[in-house]
């Protein structure tokens, strides 16, 4: 059977979903009954992720697979991709003639309102990346917005002299403006709406659930400020969603 060969100009786009797919109907998957009356619709389910994920694990493994790779785990929303991601890496590794080992480290991502009101990143985890010298670095992220989060990220680990420098992206979103950095592997082109699900959170909810989700706009909105990415997220329920809310300054990227 003849091969299938994605040429490396296509590969960073990911599958597009576009600005009017109205999603699947939630009746017609299963999810947590906690959240029932909180979606409004599954934009992409679980199987699918997975099956791009392989997709990408293979990607990875044709360009870094000659040396060692060291993974970048952007907490928290990034955890389930980085775990489903790796697996399908160490999968592919098991099964071809030459291994490559891997190791994972985690980062963790938090914005601060300075006195200037603009905002200042710092990377948690990330003092000491010295293990990074001469390695095949990849960074993995649940989700793009601007990509200016990325883009300070990247500077960051330029500084400890990694051989090179990948980014995994699950979720790129569709902004107004040209992105600050576009991931090299993207799983998919979304559009600029707040999306739950498969470790993304609404206020720490629904990273419990499986499929990426869009939440409910049965109530009211609220100007959600996530990393300079303005988009609209529903208060919905948020009478459920509360407790423990942000304090604006202080922000989980
Ligand atoms: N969902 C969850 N976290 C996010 C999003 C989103 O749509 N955009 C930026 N961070
Ligand atoms: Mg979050």
């Amino acid at each position: 059977m003849a091969e299938v060969v994605v040429q490396a100009d296509r590969r960073s786009e990911g599958i597009l979903i576009n600005d009017d797919w109205p999603g699947y109907r939630l009746d017609l998957f299963n999810y947590p009954a906690h959240y029932s009356g909180d979606l409004d619709c599954v934009i992409i389910p679980h199987g699918v992720i997975m099956d791009r994920t392989e997709r990408l694990a293979r990607n990875i493994m044709d360009d870094l697979g000659d040396h060692d790779i060291v993974v970048l785990c952007v907490l928290k929303g990034g955890y389930q991709f980085c775990a489903d991601l790796v697996e399908r890496i160490k999968a592919l590794s098991r099964n071809s003639n030459h291994t490559i080992p891997m190791r994972v480290h985690f980062i963790r991502l938090r914005s601060y309102l300075n006195d200037q009101s603009t905002e200042d990143l710092h990377i948690l985890g990330a003092e000491d990346l010295s293990f990074l010298a001469g390695k095949n670095v990849l960074i993995v992220e649940g989700i793009v917005g601007t990509g200016k989060t990325m883009e300070t990220l990247l500077k960051h680990v330029e500084a400890f002299r990694p051989k090179m420098i990948k980014v995994a992206g699950l979720l790129v979103k569709r902004v107004q403006h040209s992105l600050a950095c576009v991931p090299d592997y993207v799983g998919f082109e979304i559009p600029n709406r707040f999306v739950v699900g498969y470790a993304l959170d609404y206020n720490e909810y629904f990273r419990d659930l499986n499929h990426i989700c869009v939440i409910s706009e049965s109530v009211c909105f609220l100007a959600f400020n996530d990393n300079h990415c303005r988009c609209w997220a529903p208060v919905v329920t948020l009478l459920n969603y509360t407790d423990g809310l942000r304090d604006p300054a202080t922000m989980e990227v």
